[in-house]
């Protein structure tokens, strides 16, 4: 019984010990070159001319390349129209466009600064306002529109407009981009690359290069953390690579240093978002009226996929019952805005969090409470703005239950006594929640395939599209295929991915790895089950060996697999109480020419999304969960710690809790650095300047909550996926916004007469000199 046990991740001992192998821990093989890619000094403008023959006389050099020597210079994910190598439209500061060559590192660093570039430059565009006046977009979303929402805000009794701003976020995972190209006979050539999607890399390297997609394959081991930052964009680091290694015909290493890393990749999109809020006396939410816009940066990337999400979770936890909802992504001369756990999802939830302590202070009203009035029903008011139903809405209670376990009402009263004390500090506490739809909202994305092989021993390896970051996907797929033939998890391997064993995959992402993945895997589990289960029936009835036919197609082969239970690492007829061992089963399969290996292909049923009215179902189910966390700020600095974090999440029935907890800790965290000191900053040409740890501050172990209590629902009733469990990737991400709404909380009991207004994130110096103003 593997499934719902706290079975250690499968790469915990390598972590630690040093085992576990990252790209750039490969060995380096024989001829092996390295890449340094050089990106352009301007924000915006053409390229004239890149001067790089002094570069390439320099000692350690072996070979330049730029734009001109691939042969197919653009790719995207949904807009093929971003360049791998700068061509001559600059897009932004420090965009890839010179390839050093060599076998020292060291060589071509010294190198890096005899290129020399001739640039005609243009104006950048630098901030979504700037974008919006020139008119310069990437995508316009249909509205979403639910009731009248006119006609709702002119009778509504009271109403707010106003604005929400957050930045971006750099990913920071511990690996930067990185990948090894191979070049192979015949023109093959395999890649290894940090990269949650090994179909894109395969179809981005072959298309640069002029290849069938049959001519490459792409590895993917494992990332040192993803996060959505090699969703898309370690696919042109692929194809650079690529490009050396076939024109070299050598292997050819690229690993970006985390300066380049930060300066040449996409981030989290930063959003300014516009909205009208018509409420009644009591605070309940009569109609939403809200324009977002996203920084796209300089290419279309995953953008228009991110700002869809965005306006998915503009409700966040709240009913709505008239709505209507514009968004619009801006091209600006940043990097590629991409892909960040939870896709949009935080920036639209944000909004609606922001609207609602606004909502409480205008109207001196508990926030809490206000959340709890506008909260989802169970009965009623359960349909989203775009259509779709919930089911089993198990927010109610969620909220319900923290109030109860975090002592809200106790704590907000010593909190309402403690900031009246004069002490040099205030503190806040809040309440948000998260309602996470599941599922990628391209509809075709939601598939997978997987690869289950039995050995003769009885152990077994399976091969899936998913590609484990740190997330645990690995381990709960060896807990599926374990749990299915009744064998320890130990006897089951997860495989490296390859497209040569699954392809046409998805990417690992939203949330939806082991969805997807593990119910291909369960699928193909349960073929083999069949048959082994079928020969065994044949193995009691005492057919002689020689007479047991081929396996019929398993529809015909009149079975009751109900019969039959996997378990002990022995089959049980259970009519007959007659057991097999199970390596003994094996053997006698593969004796019998019973085949032991399965691939199957699985489809996440039930969705449907009409884009041109925006109504539907564009997801599977949701997670949800709450949170309630307290800060206290010191006012004299603006500096401010998070006293204490109570998290409350529906996981359905979780295939690891062990793994969850982790996945939910580490997400809060993540998320709360985004809202608080995760700041982005660019010089005025549009270079970015917090390029490394010493400039960018991820929290630390010293920032996390004082106190911190993760807890569970039990809930059996979630039918749709695997095992009953529920994706648990992203959605606790956007728990770490009820930091933000405690900083804002504590700013009320200064702000006076006016609402308390602070950007995301809300750094210290934000929180100061939003005080400052008070005075
Ligand atoms: N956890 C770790 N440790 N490292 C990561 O890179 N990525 C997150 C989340 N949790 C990530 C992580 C993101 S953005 C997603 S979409 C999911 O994991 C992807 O994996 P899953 O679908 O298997 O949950
Ligand atoms: N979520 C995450 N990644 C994606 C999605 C999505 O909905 N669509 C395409 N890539
Ligand atoms: Mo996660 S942002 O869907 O890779």
């Amino acid at each position: 019984m593997s499934i719902g046990q706290n079975i250690p991740h499968d790469s915990s001992r390598g972590h630690v010990s040093g085992g576990s192998v990252f790209i750039d821990d490969r060995l380096l093989t024989q001829k092996e070159v390295l890449i340094l890619p050089v990106g352009v000094p301007a924000a915006s403008g053409t390229v004239k001319n890149i001067y790089t023959d002094i570069a390439a006389q320099q000692e350690g050099v072996l070979a330049v390349f730029t734009a001109k020597d691939l042969h197919h210079n653009a790719w995207g994910t949904i807009i093929p129209e971003q360049p791998i190598l700068v061509q001559d439209k600059i897009g932004y500061y420090d965009e890839p466009a010179v390839l050093l060559v060599g076998t020292s590192m060291e060589a071509l660093l010294r190198a890096r600064s005899h290129i020399k570039f001739e640039i005609e430059k243009s104006e950048p565009i630098l901030s979504i306002d700037d974008a919006i006046r020139k008119n310069s977009f990437i995508y316009k979303a249909n509205a979403f529109v639910t009731g009248d929402v006119d006609a709702a805000l002119a009778k509504a009794p009271h109403k707010l407009k106003g604005e929400f701003e957050c930045g971006g976020q750099e990913h920071f995972y511990l690996e930067s981009q990185a990948c090894i190209a191979y070049p192979l006979e015949d023109g093959q050539i395999e890649i290894h690359s940090s990269s949650q999607h090994p179909s894109e890399t395969q179809h981005v390297v072959a298309e640069a290069l002029g290849l069938s997609l049959h001519e490459v394959v792409c590895i993917v081991k494992r990332m040192g953390g993803g996060f959505g930052g090699k969703e898309s964009q370690a696919a042109p680091f692929a194809a650079m690579a690529a490009l050396v290694a076939t024109r070299m015909q050598r292997p050819a290493r690229l690993c970006l240093s985390k300066d380049d890393d930060m300066m040449m990749t996409g981030k989290r999109h930063p959003f300014k978002n516009f909205y009208e809020v018509g409420f009644d006396n009591d605070g309940r939410i009569l109609g939403l009226k809200a324009h977002l816009y996203a920084d796209g940066g300089a290419y279309a990337d995953l953008s228009s996929s991110i700002l869809d999400r965005a306006m998915f979770h503009i409700d966040g936890a709240y009913y709505l019952p008239n709505a209507h909802i514009e968004g619009s992504v801006c091209r600006t001369n940043f990097h590629s805005n991409t892909a960040f756990r939870g896709f949009g999802g935080p920036q639209g939830t944000m909004t609606i969090e922001s609207i609602l302590e606004d909502i409480a202070v205008y109207l001196k009203k508990e926030a809490f409470e206000i959340r709890e009035l506008n909260c989802y029903g169970v009965e009623k008011n359960n349909v989203t703005h775009y259509g779709q139903k919930l089911d089993h809405n198990p927010l109610p209670e969620l909220f319900a239950r923290i109030k109860k376990d975090s002592d809200y009402e106790r704590r907000r009263q010593e909190i309402d006594v403690f900031n009246r004390s004069q002490s040099g500090y205030i503190r806040g506490l809040s309440v948000t929640a998260t309602k996470f739809g599941i599922a990628f909202t391209a509809r075709f994305l939601n598939q997978g395939n997987a690869l289950v092989n039995v050995h003769k021993d009885g152990t077994v390896q399976v091969s899936t599209g998913a590609t484990e970051m740190g997330q645990g996907v690995n381990t709960k797929i060896q807990q599926i295929v374990a749990h299915a033939f009744g064998i320890p998890p130990q006897d089951v391997k997860v495989m490296t991915t390859s497209t040569e064993k699954n392809h046409n995959t998805s990417p690992t992402a939203a949330s939806s790895g082991s969805d997807i993945n593990g119910a291909a895997a369960l699928k193909a589990c349960v073929a083999l089950q069949k048959r082994l289960a079928w020969l065994f029936q044949h193995i009691i009835h005492g057919t002689p060996m020689n007479d047991i036919a081929e396996c019929p197609p398993l529809e015909d082969a009149q079975l009751r697999l109900e019969d039959f239970i996997f378990s002990g690492k022995e089959l049980q007829h259970l009519p007959t109480k007659q057991t097999i061992a199970w390596p003994d089963l094996v053997k006698r399969a593969y004796l019998n020419r019973i085949s032991l290996g399965e691939y199957a292909h699985f489809k996440t049923e039930g969705l449907g999304f009409d884009k041109a009215r925006s109504m539907g179902t564009p997801f599977s189910y949701f997670t949800n969960g709450v949170a309630v966390s307290e800060v206290q700020v010191d006012t004299w600095t603006g500096e401010y710690k998070v006293l204490r974090t109570d998290i409350l999440m529906d996981l359905g029935r979780p295939l690891n809790p062990g793994i969850d907890r982790g996945q939910v800790t580490g997400a809060f965290i993540q998320g709360m650095g985004w809202v608080t000191t995760e700041k982005l900053y660019y010089n005025k040409d549009g270079k970015l300047l917090s390029h490394s740890p010493t400039t960018y501050k991820i929290p630390n172990i010293q920032d996390t909550p004082r106190e911190f209590h993760v807890h569970f629902i039990e809930n059996n009733e979630n039918r749709q996926n695997v095992h009953r469990s529920k994706a648990v990737g992203e959605p606790p991400f956007l728990l770490g916004i009820s930091v933000w709404t405690a900083l804002k909380d504590a700013l009320k009991y200064r702000s006076g007469k006016t609402l308390p207004y602070i950007k995301s994130p809300a750094t210290p110096e934000e929180m100061l000199m939003e005080l400052s103003r008070y005075e």
